[in-house]
């Protein structure tokens, strides 16, 4: 059955606006973490602290982190960080939860991190090395978990391998992500199973699914039902990845809303507020939400 309660971890201002082709302003930024916490979000990604010249998007981190101010950091206010640059970066401002991002696949290692399958864990290592000796939350990200644009269908055994040692790391929490959303619900299943059989149990587990076959709503739900209480999404069904060609939005955070508090299942969250939260940053963006949850509600 499905858990009594589910952890939204709301990617909206990070994954959400890191593919817009206009850049939002720091300050809409700060309205809109403001807004989701307000409707009841408890986990909000902020940015990320890579290079604004490799994601112009995010190159304001800083500006929307002073914006925040004490509301930024703490535990449940992760932001991505690729390096020790990054980690330097988001020390400084008293940031005390990180996400490093692996791949699962060749080709998107090196499109998105410039680095090869075997180097990212040099990259990584020191990040959390370091983030564990301050006490900071660290989640590990690995893209590509289902198919890969360039490489096709990835074997379950493939992600299970970078996963294990993304986690050896000593990472708390391992998000499965569907980058560009080809995943299936039998594919989601044999791959916790296969996670599971190398001792990362679901308890440690998130669910990342871009939408872009729509089936990112029957894969999470696959994945509740598997025992995972974790689910990423983003407000509106925003996001994508510039370095990822076929990425479209992340499941809607609505749509999720909707469907777990229809079978009963506990978020936090005020579907009413969010909704609102998701039309006023489709008018900053100039384009409705593609979410039909958002459309349905907003138009009653
Ligand atoms: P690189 O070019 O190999 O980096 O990029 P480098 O270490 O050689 O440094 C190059 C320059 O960048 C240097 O400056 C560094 O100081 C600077 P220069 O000497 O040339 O003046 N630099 C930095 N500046 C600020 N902050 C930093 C930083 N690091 C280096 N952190 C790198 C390597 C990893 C940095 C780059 O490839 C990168 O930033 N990649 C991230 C791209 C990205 O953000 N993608 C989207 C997020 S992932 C995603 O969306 C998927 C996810 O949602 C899950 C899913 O859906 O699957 C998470
Ligand atoms: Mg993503």
């Amino acid at each position: 059955g499905l858990p009594a309660e589910v952890t939204i971890y709301e990617v909206g201002p990070r994954d959400g606006l890191q593919n817009e082709k206009t850049i939002v302003p720091a300050a809409t930024k700060v309205e809109f973490v403001r807004r989701l916490e307000a409707a009841g979000l408890g986990t909000i990604e902020t940015t990320s602290f890579v290079p604004a010249k490799w994601v112009p998007q995010m190159g304001d981190a800083e500006e929307v982190l002073a914006g925040l101010g004490a509301d930024g950091v703490g535990r449940r206010r992760p932001a991505l960080v690729p390096n020790e640059r990054g980690l330097d970066r988001a020390e400084e401002l008293g940031l005390q939860a990180i996400a490093v991002f692996g791949s699962a696949t060749e080709t998107f290692a090196r499109k998105n991190l410039n680095r090869s399958v075997a180097e990212q864990y040099a990259m990584f290592e020191p990040v959390v090395r370091r983030a564990q000796a301050d006490s900071m939350w660290v989640r590990a990200y690995v893209s590509m978990c289902f198919g890969d644009p360039w490489e096709g269908p990835v074997p379950v055994e493939q992600v299970v391998d970078v996963a294990v040692r993304l986690m050896d790391l000593g990472c708390d929490q391992l998000s499965l992500g569907d980058t560009i959303g080809v995943g299936t619900t039998g594919h989601v299943h044999r791959l916790l199973e296969a996670l599971e059989a190398r001792g990362i149990g679901t308890d440690r587990v998130a669910v990342h699914f871009h939408d872009t076959y729509g089936q990112a709503l029957a894969n999470t739900m696959a994945a509740l039902r598997d025992g995972v209480t974790v689910v990423d999404a983003a407000a509106g069904g925003l996001g994508g990845c510039p370095y990822a060609k076929s990425a479209t939005g992340n499941l809607a955070t609505e749509d999720l809303v909707w469907a777990l508090h229809g079978a009963g299942v506990r978020t936090g969250v005020d579907l009413d507020a969010l909704v609102e939260t998701s039309v006023w940053m489709a008018e900053q963006l100039g384009r409705p939400s593609p979410s039909r949850v958002v459309k349905a509600l907003a138009g009653s």
